[in-house]
């Protein structure tokens, strides 16, 4: 899904006013994975929610494939959600009272899939993220490495083309941040969605083809293997 972000602002009325981002404008290449870095408090979910049609920008405006979801209802909204967003959190959220493969049918049940065609895309992707044979677990007896890759399935299940991550590795220890990398990598080389991540892990955002910072409400784009690679050449030259 290409999405075109033109002139976006947000800012909170709190206790005064919070201007969390200042006249975004980029695009979001189709079929392309881009990483979002900043420290906390610089509005990265902020950022992603609206994305995501969660919420609404202060002024500007967002196209999905030249469509203006954000002017839409909210009943219009939520089925061009259900239909084509997936979401993965650093808190997994799955339902400690459902099963991992119940877990990962729920948003094809919520948008009217029937049971059994449900049930067989979500084991297809299970299978996938390596949970096939964890499909009867509850989430309590899952690792956290698992719970993430879950998390994985239950976004990707449906074949929805933007994907949203907030913080997906936020919670993991470096051994398992780079399965998950690789895991969801891999998937993406083989479904071809539209994958956008916050995050403040650098190691993760590195492996990102597109590479953007925030900071102060500002977007900057970032060439990271050419400008580390310039940086390297240099300093063998100086040596
Ligand atoms: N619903 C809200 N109401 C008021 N302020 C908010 C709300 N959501 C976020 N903020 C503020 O906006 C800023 C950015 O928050 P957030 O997007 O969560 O940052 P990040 O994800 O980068 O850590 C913070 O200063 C936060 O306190
Ligand atoms: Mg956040």
């Amino acid at each position: 899904m290409n999405i075109s972000i033109q002139s976006l602002s947000k800012h909170f009325k709190k206790q005064g006013k919070i201007q969390v981002l200042q006249e975004l404008s980029f695009d979001i290449e189709s079929g392309g994975i881009s990483a979002i870095e900043g420290a906390s408090g610089e509005g990265k979910s902020t950022f992603l929610y609206i994305v995501g049609t969660l919420d609404e920008p202060s002024t500007g405006k967002i196209l999905y494939d030249g469509k203006e979801i954000l002017q839409m209802n909210q009943n219009q909204r939520a089925k061009f959600r259900a239909k084509n967003l997936g979401f993965i959190f650093q808190h997994h959220y799955l339902l400690p009272d459902f099963t991992v493969l119940e877990n990962t049918m729920m948003p094809l049940l919520i948008r009217r899939e029937n049971r059994s065609s449900a049930q067989k895309e979500s084991k297809k992707i299970l299978d996938m993220v390596g949970l096939g044979d964890r499909l009867s677990h509850y989430p309590d007896e899952i690792s956290g490495g698992e719970m993430a890759r879950a998390g994985v399935a239950r976004a990707l299940a449906g074949n929805k083309s933007l994907i949203l991550a907030d913080e997906p590795t936020g919670n993991l220890d470096r051994k398992n941040v780079r399965m998950l990398r690789d895991l969801i990598w891999e998937l993406h080389e083989k479904m071809k969605f539209t994958l956008v991540i916050v995050t403040h892990d650098r190691e993760l955002a590195r492996s990102a083809p597109k590479r953007y910072t925030l900071s102060e409400g500002r977007l900057h784009e970032r060439n990271p293997l050419q400008k580390e690679e310039k940086e390297r050449k240099e300093k063998k030259r100086e040596s």
